[in-house]
């Protein structure tokens, strides 16, 4: 269904507090997508799952510098301000809310939103800092938006964990919702930086899924051995010249420690540098 109602687009946030009352004091439910846009498949599923639950959707669109290491891809990560717009607005979301970096980071701003051990695990352990500016910038848009519902993709599953902890240590009343991977046709998991990739690249990248795959295939035969079921996966991304494993993990789904033998569930996460893109992805074991 295409919508036609025209869609809000709002810069400041003092603008933004303002709207958000207004629209609680008119008794609706607000739905937040957090995005730093470039909108693919995956957010727009967020967004239709807001449109769902919600009676007004807002998507924030910010390219969050304080999430990005010094020699990360902030300044080329890609940006269409009004594809996003056309995409949202068909999608039936209400609002864009895309502040300006003065806007969320006024000179002079100290104060930082740290959830702790959770967010130097895994990604953190090679990117150090990313979920502090994560976390930062999600509790500001939750400040900002006031949202009855949040909405996140459990491609960045390890995010979705440290959100939640993050909405459950400091008492924040939001609903947190964490929605499935969507995948290309050919299995690679929907990603704005999958734009990065030619064409050799992106059928390589194809090696993480097949992984992935391999492990779940296993596990659905029984096994449960951390170690083997890495392995096989180890062994499928080592056989792709233009694939470089950063980490691979077999993890509680919560705390993120490490398991050596899976009993009910785990979290299988790794991270794939493919040339000079880094990819994510995972998939959850479970005995049903
Ligand atoms: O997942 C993302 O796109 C970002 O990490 C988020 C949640 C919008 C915070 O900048």
């Amino acid at each position: 269904m295409i919508h036609s109602k025209k869609i809000e687009l709002i810069n400041q946030t003092a603008e933004m507090q303002k709207k958000a009352a207004e629209i609680h004091k008119e008794g609706m439910t607000i739905g937040l997508v957090p995005t730093m846009g470039y909108f693919h498949q995956g957010h727009l599923s967020l967004m239709k799952a807001s449109k769902e639950e919600t009676d007004y959707v807002v998507v924030s669109l910010f390219v969050n510098p304080t999430q990005f290491g010094p020699s990360e891809d902030f300044n080329r990560y890609p940006r269409d301000l009004r594809r996003d717009m056309e995409l949202a607005k068909n999608a039936g979301v209400d609002m864009i809310f895309c502040p300006t970096i003065d806007e969320m980071y006024p000179s002079g701003f100290l104060t930082y939103v740290k959830v702790e051990s959770l967010g130097e695990k895994l990604c953190g352990a090679n990117r150090p800092g990313h979920f502090q500016g994560v976390t930062t910038v999600v509790c500001k848009l939750f400040n900002i938006i006031s949202p009855d519902f949040a909405y996140f993709g459990q491609k960045d599953a390890q995010q979705a964990i440290i959100i939640k902890k993050m909405v459950e240590d400091l008492n924040l009343r939001i609903n947190i919702r964490v929605l499935p991977i969507v995948r290309e046709k050919d299995g690679l998991a929907m990603s704005s930086r999958n734009v990065y990739l030619s064409g050799s690249e992106h059928k390589a990248a194809l090696c993480i899924y097949k992984a992935i795959q391999k492990v779940e295939m296993l596990f659905n035969k029984g096994e449960r051995e951390s170690k083997v079921l890495m392995d096989q996966a180890e062994a499928i991304i080592k056989d792709e010249p233009l694939a470089t494993l950063e980490y691979m993990a077999i993890c509680h789904i919560e705390d993120l420690s490490p398991l050596e033998k899976i009993k009910n569930r785990a979290l299988m996460a790794l991270a794939v540098k493919i040339g000079k893109t880094r990819l994510i992805d995972n998939t959850i074991l479970k005995i049903d």
